[in-house]
């Protein structure tokens, strides 16, 4: 499944929301697709369909509320998912993968180019060039076609 899918705002908003059980249910109610409609793990997800109240979100990434952070920037310039969060796709339990501090930010800003890659394989994040090309190349290309340049004075982010 893409992260969109379930992430929806990632594209457009600062943050990248957290679907409601509604849109487990697309698949798991069991009424409906009934993908594992009975299973015991999903019964947290059901209940919160049935009652209206929201799954508790056990959040782990979190900036300290001085700084200002917005996905919709990075990803729209190619900035794929697994640069800050790891490979999510394979981890049964999301968890921190990058230190997320101000030398890490500032770091991939003052010279991003090998974190680029085409827009349409942000969310692919078993990502490889193709034959013949590198990641440096690739991401070079973009940076110059998306004209990226990420800022580096205080206000950006400390706003
Ligand atoms: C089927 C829906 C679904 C898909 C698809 C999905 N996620 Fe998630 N994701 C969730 C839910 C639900 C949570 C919150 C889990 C919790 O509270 O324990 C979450 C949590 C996260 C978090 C942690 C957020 C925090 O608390 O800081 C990250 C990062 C994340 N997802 C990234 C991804 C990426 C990257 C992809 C694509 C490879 C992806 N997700 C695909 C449903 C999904
Ligand atoms: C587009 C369809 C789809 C959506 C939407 C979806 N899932 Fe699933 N889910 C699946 C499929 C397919 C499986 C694997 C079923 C199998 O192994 O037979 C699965 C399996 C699971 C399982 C394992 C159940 C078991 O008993 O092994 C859990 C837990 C689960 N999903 C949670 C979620 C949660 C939480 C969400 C919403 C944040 C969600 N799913 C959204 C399709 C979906
Ligand atoms: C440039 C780094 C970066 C990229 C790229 C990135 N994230 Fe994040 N993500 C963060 C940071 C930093 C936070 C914590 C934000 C905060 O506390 O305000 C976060 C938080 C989240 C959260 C928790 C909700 C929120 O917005 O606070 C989810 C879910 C998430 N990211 C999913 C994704 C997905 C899916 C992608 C790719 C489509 C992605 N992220 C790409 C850095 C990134
Ligand atoms: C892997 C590379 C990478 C990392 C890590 C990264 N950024 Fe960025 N950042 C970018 C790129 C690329 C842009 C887009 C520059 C452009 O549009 O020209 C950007 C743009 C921004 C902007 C400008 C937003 C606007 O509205 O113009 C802010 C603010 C920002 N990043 C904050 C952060 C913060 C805070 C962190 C750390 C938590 C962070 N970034 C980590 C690559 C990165
Ligand atoms: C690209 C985004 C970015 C830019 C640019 C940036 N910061 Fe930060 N800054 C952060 C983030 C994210 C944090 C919180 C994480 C941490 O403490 O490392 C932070 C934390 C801080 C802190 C608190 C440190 C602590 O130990 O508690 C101070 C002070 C600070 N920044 C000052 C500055 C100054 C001064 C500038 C300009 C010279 C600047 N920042 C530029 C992202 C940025």
């Amino acid at each position: 499944m893409d992260c969109a899918y379930c992430h929806q705002s990632v594209w457009d908003s600062p943050h990248a929301s957290v679907p409601a059980a509604q849109t487990c249910m697309n698949c798991h109610n069991p009424k409906k697709a009934n993908v594992k409609g009975a299973s015991p793990l999903l019964a947290p997800v059901r209940n919160s369909y049935d009652t209206g109240r929201p799954v508790e979100w056990k959040r782990v990434h979190k900036l300290p509320e001085y700084s200002y952070f917005n996905h919709a920037v990075h990803v729209n310039k190619g900035v794929s998912c697994v640069s800050c969060h790891g490979q999510v796709n394979e981890m049964p339990v999301v968890r921190h993968d990058k230190p997320l501090t101000m030398g890490w930010c500032l770091q991939c800003h003052a010279d991003p180019h090998a974190h680029l890659r085409d827009v349409k394989d942000v969310t692919n994040l078993s990502w490889k060039p193709p034959p013949g090309k590198t990641v440096n190349e690739i991401g070079a290309a973009i940076q110059k076609e998306l004209q990226v340049a990420p800022p580096m004075h205080c206000q950006a982010c400390h706003r």
